[in-house]
């Protein structure tokens, strides 16, 4: 293919800047902001900058801390004005995004208090009105906004402006979208106290801005930033506005963007190199499009969807079906640990050695058994020397009612049998006092934290037992980064990569699985798996032969499942290997029903897997390939 002409954003509206992690996203953006405010001291004045809350931009404010801690960046001549702020609330309370802001940027930096404002959330009713127009004139008698940062909801939004917001609209009370509630309720102990309405700056003073950027971080952004940046400019979808802008950017992770064309269908912008991947990628879409198994495709359906290129490299529509339905045979296997004595030169996994040292990273204490149950109790019953590692406690998702439950049964335990000992008796006594009068997102204590943390180990130990492994496969990691007691983890530190080190060391594995989701930046999952990457680099650097021979395999964790494009290793289930998975799951007894921090579904966690696993299955066998009842899927990462 000839890569003279770049042709990859032919389809876009609005020019994107991709980087392969948001940490690098927000240090380009910071660097502009940066300049912004060095350019505008030189000429003797304020810089305005307008800014948004949410997990978004908190990269970004890390990296002007930072700056400011490290490189002298002074914000003493900033003056700023945030997007929006729930309503009614309190700028004191824990939830506002007044308080937000301070915590995450305007108590590390050197701005002056009067130079930051915020929507105020207290504002009586009948007072709103004036007070948005007060505030649009404040932004006014600044000199305007000199650079706009914005994020972007699930459904496109921007500010508040939920879907249907005009392009005239000005500051303004609104009523959040439920979606936007669900989405943000992780900030909240459950939905019911995520605010209905909000105060939010209107489209048209986002688009007197001089300049905006907008920041996308994860798969879950990649329709919004899409539809923004290749649909129609429609209030339907408020991103897309942006459109009108002259001067706007977005700047996104891989995963943000990778719901653009040039990534999803890169055929369709003229420049597309065709690998084997590429070719699956291609094949799979038309044909899930049409709605045809794979080896029913005609050379028409290639021509009509835009394929010809495909099929002029491969000569006819046969041979392209026939390469991508080798290459989906081929990543299904019942022997997730590799096929003893067998001659399977396609197969994912090798036969040799047999039996295998496995090792399963699992980030919660059930993550395991919900993301790869099916695959986990293949690989003890086909006799390999599986272990499970949990990284975290997982102690922040267990209710106060279900700890309260234990601490009843441990103090009436001691009870019944007569068993009289003041030490326990006094940390009981201690722990369901304080549970009793714990405040509204109050911290849990260390006490309540451990107990916590037992309930979840105890359950995943009890999953262990039930899938046939001993105490000695049984790994509690218990990495620091998770233990703050709040939603909000510590970054990664060296400790957590110290342990997980030791512990592969230890173990050797022949086969590593590991959570996957890249494509949730913020989450525990993603600090995980780089936690788990920091360490293979560890080792590798340092020159461990053993290395040379793991497989790593990533599974997803409960929200996503691979695109089945993308699956290397799709593990089937029979209907009663299903229900043997479904109990499992039902061990872990803290997290059924609603579980606190729940997100944006409400299904139970082994509805969602069931869901998942027969959906996999169902698309295998759309495409033409045997059907299953269910199936758990892998993509295997070459480190
Ligand atoms: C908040 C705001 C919102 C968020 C959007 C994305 O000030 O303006 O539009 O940017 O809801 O939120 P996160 O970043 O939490 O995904």
């Amino acid at each position: 293919m000839d890569k003279k002409f770049d042709l990859t954003d032919s389809l876009e509206k609005i020019p994107v800047k991709i980087f392969s992690t948001p940490e690098e996203g927000a240090k380009h953006v910071a660097r502009i902001i940066a300049d912004l405010i060095k350019q505008k001291n030189s000429e003797g004045k304020k810089t305005v900058l307008g800014l948004a809350t949410g997990s978004t931009p908190v990269v970004l404010y890390n990296e002007l801390i930072r700056m400011h801690k490290e490189e002298g960046l002074s914000f003493s001549n900033v003056i700023t004005f945030n997007l929006d702020e729930y309503y009614p609330m309190s700028p004191e309370d824990s939830a506002s995004y007044h308080y937000f802001m301070r915590k995450q940027l305007f108590d590390h930096i050197d701005i002056d208090p009067k130079n930051y404002w915020l929507p105020d959330g207290n504002t009586p009713k009948e007072k709103i009105k004036e007070h948005a127009a007060q505030y649009e004139k404040k932004i006014e008698d600044a000199g305007g906004i000199d650079l706009q940062i914005l994020g972007i909801g699930q459904n496109g939004h921007i500010g508040f402006n939920e879907p249907g917001s005009p392009v005239y609209s000005k500051t303004r009370l609104v009523t959040l979208d439920n979606s936007t509630r669900v989405a943000n309720s992780g900030h909240f102990k459950n939905i019911s106290e995520v605010p209905r309405m909000a105060i939010t700056m209107g489209i048209s003073n986002i688009l007197a801005a001089k300049q905006i950027i907008l920041l996308a971080w994860g798969e879950n952004k990649a329709g919004g930033v899409q539809k923004s940046v290749e649909g129609k400019s429609v209030d339907e979808v408020p991103a897309s506005l942006l459109q009108q802008h002259d001067n706007v950017t977005f700047v996104l992770d891989q995963f943000a963007a990778s719901g653009l064309t040039r990534f999803k269908a890169p055929w369709l912008t003229g420049e597309c190199e065709w690998t084997p991947k590429m070719i699956k990628k291609a094949v799979v879409d038309l044909a899930l499009q049409l709605k045809k198994p794979v080896l029913s495709l005609t050379n028409q359906d290639y021509i009509d969807f835009g394929l010809s290129d495909l099929l002029e490299v491969k000569g006819d529509a046969y041979e392209a079906n026939l390469d991508a339905f080798y290459q989906l045979r081929d990543s299904i296997t019942g022997w997730p640990g590799g096929k003893p004595n067998a001659v399977t030169p396609n197969h994912p996994e090798r036969s040799t050695p047999h039996p295998k040292t496995v090792l399963i990273f699992s980030p919660h204490p059930d993550d395991d058994i919900i993301s790869m149950g099916g695959t986990f109790m293949r690989l003890h019953d086909q006799g390999h020397n599986v272990h499970v590692a949990y990284q975290t406690s997982g102690n922040i998702a267990v209710t106060d009612e279900f700890v309260t439950r234990f601490l009843d049964f441990a103090t009436n335990f001691e009870k019944m049998f007569g068993i009289d000992n003041t030490k326990s008796q006094d940390l009981m006594d201690k722990a369901t006092d304080f549970i009793n009068q714990k405040k509204h997102l109050e911290k849990d204590s260390e006490d309540i934290r451990s107990i916590k943390g037992l309930i979840r180990r105890c359950e995943a130990r009890a999953t262990c037992k039930y899938v046939g492994l001993t105490n000695d496969q049984i790994h509690f990691m218990n990495l620091p980064f998770y233990e703050t007691g709040t939603i909000e983890k510590k970054p990664m530190g060296q400790e957590d990569v110290d342990l997980t080190v030791k512990l592969i060391r230890e173990l050797k594995p022949h086969q590593i699985f590991c959570a996957g989701d890249l494509a949730d930046p913020h989450g525990t999952h993603k600090v995980c798996l780089d936690v788990v990457m920091a360490a293979l680099a560890q080792i590798k650097k340092d020159g461990d032969e053993f290395l040379k021979d793991t497989y790593l395999w990533l599974y997803k964790g409960a929200w996503q499942e691979w695109n089945v494009d993308e699956i290397e290793m799709a593990v089937p289930m029979s209907p009663g290997q299903v229900r043997k998975k479904r109990y499992g799951i039902f061990i872990h007894q803290s997290q059924k029903d609603a579980v606190p921090f729940q997100g944006d579904d409400q299904r139970e966690f082994w509805q969602r897997a069931e869901v998942r696993n027969a959906n996999t299955a169902d698309l295998y066998a759309q495409l033409g390939l045997t059907r299953y009842a269910a199936m758990e899927a892998f993509v295997r990462w070459k480190f």
